[in-house]
């Protein structure tokens, strides 16, 4: 059953009001949920309108990109999920969705957050080295009729505490006050993504999609000149990171030629 929104992200979100138009309106929040993803889902066949927002304080069914857990222990981390109707946001939503959770943890925070193809929110590891630990990771999941797209649901989540990570996370995860050094308060960052979402949200409905993909790829350094490994019908490629095209397709350069990585998982070496 959906609870009352602690009065700090009441608070956040009534501070964001005018910048988050839609997306917030209404939120439900959850202090445990299997998935986020799952409620909004509910919500969204139920007809529920853009802009609700599931929140959630501890996942126990947390799903990630390919199948993957996602992780999200009590008080963690934010673990939250958008309804989106638009039709005009298919196609790029995804990579929209990235532009949005990087630029609002940069803003509530002051974190350098990068995205890494094709949405995970990552910081660099140190100085020197070229390493990235993942701080955030977005999953679109869309439901479309034969009149097209009915809905899509963004879901987000964001490590926010210096908790202790399971030993296969410890080696590729990070955390917001881990990399800070300092203790953070997950409500603006909440408030600031939904803000970020409403901007990137307004910049699909009107067709601005060059601005998109031009924040995108400002954001995301490793798009460019990092050596990946990926798979291409049975066998594994090597190559360089080239962009990504207009449609948000990776490109990569292998001997001669330039191929177009659409989905499934890339190697970063
Ligand atoms: C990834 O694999 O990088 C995507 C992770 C997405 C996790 C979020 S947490 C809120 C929402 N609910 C889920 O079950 N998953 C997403």
């Amino acid at each position: 059953m959906p609870e009352k929104l602690p009065p700090d992200f009441a608070t956040a979100l009534f501070l964001t009001t005018e910048r988050r138009g839609a997306m917030g309106d209404p939120a439900w929040y959850f202090s445990e949920t299997g998935s986020t993803n799952d409620e909004a889902v509910k919500l969204a066949e139920r007809g529920a309108a853009q802009g609700t927002t599931v929140i959630a304080s501890a996942q126990t069914a947390g799903r990630g990109r390919l199948g993957r857990d996602w992780y999200s222990p009590p008080g963690a981390g934010l673990y939250v999920s958008v309804v989106l109707r638009d039709p005009r946001l298919a196609g790029l939503v995804t990579l929209a969705g990235g532009v949005a959770v990087a630029d609002g943890i940069r803003t509530a925070t002051g974190l350098p957050v990068e995205i890494k193809w094709p949405n995970d929110v990552v910081v660099r590891e140190g100085r020197t080295r070229d390493r990235r630990l993942k701080v955030a990771g977005i999953l679109a999941e869309a439901s479309t009729s034969s009149e097209g797209l009915q809905y899509v649901v963004l879901g987000f989540g964001i490590n926010v505490r210096n908790t202790a990570f399971p030993p296969a996370l410890a080696e590729i995860a990070t955390s917001i006050e881990a990399e800070l050094g300092r203790s953070v308060e997950g409500a603006p960052i909440l408030a600031e993504t939904l803000a970020a979402l409403n901007a990137q949200v307004t910049l699909l409905t009107t067709g601005n999609t060059p601005a998109i993909l031009n924040r995108w790829r400002a954001l995301a350094p490793t798009a460019t000149g990092s050596v990946i490994e990926w798979e291409r019908a049975t066998e594994r490629t090597r190559g360089t990171t080239a962009g990504i095209d207009d449609q948000g397709a990776l490109l990569a350069r292998t001997g001669d030629r330039t191929e177009r990585i659409l989905s499934g998982e890339v190697r970063w070496l």
